[in-house]
């Protein structure tokens, strides 16, 4: 996919995903839904999901994709160290990055976007990639604002834990 391309994509996904949650204020069905369209609309994924922060853990959520580690502690692997720093990570090759946790030896690229109410981290979403740097700052940013349409939708509703 050109650069180009790449906004346009995510303004379709943003507009997607907006119609997807309308109305419907379950976190859980939200989230698998939210999971569900990315893994299907962005190419060359192998795994796209949510961690919730659970304590000092995040905990498997809603995914698509291969079966996946259940508990990551805070400021470990990817995942963990996007929460515990409440910023975006993006991991062109993961075997660069030291701690990453390998659920699938399949992945080479990672992108992950905490979830942050309030200050808080709540959660992150995790994008997957076979391929080495898969995401650039383009999908850094349509990513973050489909996190961002997720958390004003719950913030909204403010129900249930995300
Ligand atoms: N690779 C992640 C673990 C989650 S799986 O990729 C689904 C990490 O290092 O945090």
């Amino acid at each position: 996919m050109s650069a180009s391309e790449k906004p346009e994509l995510y303004r379709d996904l943003a507009r997607q995903l907006a119609a997807l949650i309308a109305g419907e204020p379950d976190p859980i069905a939200n989230a698998a839904n939210t999971a569900a369209l990315i893994y299907h609309g962005l190419p060359d994924l192998n795994w796209a999901g949510f961690y919730f922060r659970n304590g000092a853990e995040l905990v498997l959520g809603p995914f698509q994709g291969k079966p996946a580690c259940v508990r990551i502690p805070i400021g470990k692997g990817v995942c963990g160290t996007a929460a515990a720093r409440g910023t975006t990570l993006l991991v062109p090759n993961v075997h660069d990055f030291p701690g990453h946790i390998a659920c699938d030896p399949d992945s080479r690229s990672e992108l992950v976007v905490p979830l942050i109410k309030d200050g808080s981290v709540l959660g992150v979403l995790d994008l997957d990639s076979p391929l080495p740097a898969r995401f650039d700052g383009l999908d850094r940013d349509g990513c973050e604002q489909l996190v961002a349409l997720l958390l004003v939708h719950y913030r909204k509703y403010a129900r249930g834990k995300v």
